[in-house]
């Protein structure tokens, strides 16, 4: 839980703000807005007092009454573990480039010692304009962070790159806030399902969304990891700071793994890979006929059992997705596959497994070792998996 300031400048896109006040407040965070004069012009303050439950700062030569700090903008900034500036219009933008602090929000910039993201909203030929550039250039230059506007239809009837980026990806900027516990791994991560072609409109896969995946992914970027993902198709949104390998086949993904092998130090493989494809791929679509269709399948090679056959340096972690006696096949896929660890999940459980947002593990450790985490979300999940991870690479550095 962090202590987040929301500043809140003038553009339409500060309606927003009020949808990311909401999102922090659910995520446990404690919020502490800021308005500028123009920002009431969009949003009132009593939107935001209610979602965040706190007072909204608007004024610094009035405070309301029921204020409790002395010095409201030194003591808001000292609070601050993070300011996010939501929108950021091209002229606060500016005002804070140069230096400007005549309001509360921008004096509040000036005075705090916690990391500062502006989310920039504006029509795309202000976001181009050399002058807003150089602003933001020197902003960063300065240690000031940025959650870039994205392409899509603005206020102003145009489109192009100006829209703010959504509450959902600026409210994931607080995780890259997090200690960077594991900077200088290099850690490959599987996710989704595969596709089997059978014929060039059909295929085989499975449930997998890629959500387990994905969320490993995200969170060791978050701690500082270099980390490529190996994705077969999935919807989820690709987290920022990962370089991602998009596959199909269980062969794909093979190559595209082996590809990365050496170089890694950690394999999390939470990929749903097919075990069978169609022997023969049909190069035209399979007519119907009367009676029934046989569908000839051969094995694909198991990606984790090369990668243990074929271990050096690297540390291994399976996952194993089982609908019955889920230990006992867990223990026998960390033994036969040479992992370090295995991460069985029952996916029979309702709040397990594929497609849900949580997930109950229990993780296996090639030293005997259980660990029963209890239901989490996928990326609360991840992080204990990924701590299991760090604690076995720093024991077996200190042994080398
Ligand atoms: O993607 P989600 O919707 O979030 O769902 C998450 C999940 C249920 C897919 C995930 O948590 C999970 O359990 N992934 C592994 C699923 C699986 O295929 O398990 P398995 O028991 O078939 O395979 C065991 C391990 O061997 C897995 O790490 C798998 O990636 C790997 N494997 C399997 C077959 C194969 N040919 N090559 C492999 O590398």
């Amino acid at each position: 839980m962090a202590h987040v300031i929301v500043g809140v400048t003038g553009g339409i896109a500060a309606y927003k703000a009020a949808e990311l006040v909401s999102l922090l407040g659910k995520q446990g965070h404690e919020v502490r807005c800021i308005m500028t004069s123009a920002a009431q012009q969009f949003i009132t303050p009593l939107t935001l007092q209610t979602l965040s439950g706190n007072p909204v700062y608007t004024d610094m030569f009035h405070p309301q009454d029921n204020m409790e700090w002395q010095v409201e903008h030194i003591g808001l900034a000292r609070w601050a573990d993070c300011v996010l500036i939501v929108p950021a219009t091209a002229d606060f933008i500016g005002k804070v480039a140069h230096g400007l602090a005549d309001d509360f929000l921008s004096t509040c910039v000036m005075a705090t010692a916690a990391p500062v993201i502006f989310a920039p909203a504006m029509n795309d030929q202000m976001y181009a304009n050399p002058i807003v550039q150089r602003n933001i250039a020197t902003l960063r230059e300065a240690g000031y962070r940025f959650v870039d506007p994205v392409d899509g239809n603005l206020a102003c009837g145009t489109s192009g790159k100006g829209k703010m980026a959504s509450p959902g990806e600026i409210a994931a900027v607080l995780e890259t806030l997090r200690e960077q516990d594991l900077r200088g791994l290099k850690i490959v991560v599987t996710a989704g399902p595969t596709r089997e072609a059978i014929d060039p409109v059909r295929f085989m896969t499975n449930h997998s969304s890629g959500k387990m995946g994905y969320a490993i992914a995200r969170q060791a970027a978050n701690r500082g990891a270099d980390v490529v993902l190996v994705s077969g198709p999935s919807a989820q949104p690709v987290p920022s700071g990962v370089t991602v390998v998009k596959v199909a086949s269980a062969r794909d993904m093979f190559e595209a793994v082996k590809a990365q092998y050496d170089a890694a130090d950690v394999v999390i493989k939470a990929a749903a890979v097919a075990d069978y494809r169609p022997k023969t791929v049909a190069t035209q679509k399979i007519k119907k006929s009367e009676g029934d269709m046989v569908l000839e399948l051969e094995r694909n090679p198991d990606i984790l059992a090369w990668l243990g056959e074929h271990k050096k340096h690297q540390i291994l972690m399976g996952f194993a997705a089982e609908t019955n006696d889920v230990r006992e096949h867990a223990l026998g896929k960390l033994a036969r596959k040479h992992l370090d660890f295995i991460a069985a999940n029952d996916v029979t459980m309702s709040h397990s497994g594929f497609g849900k947002d949580t997930n109950q593990i229990t993780v296996y450790g090639a030293d005997g070792r259980v660990h029963e985490l209890p239901v989490l979300a996928k990326e609360a999940a991840a992080d204990q998996l990924l701590n299991l991870v760090l604690e076995k690479y720093q024991s077996k550095k200190a042994l080398s």
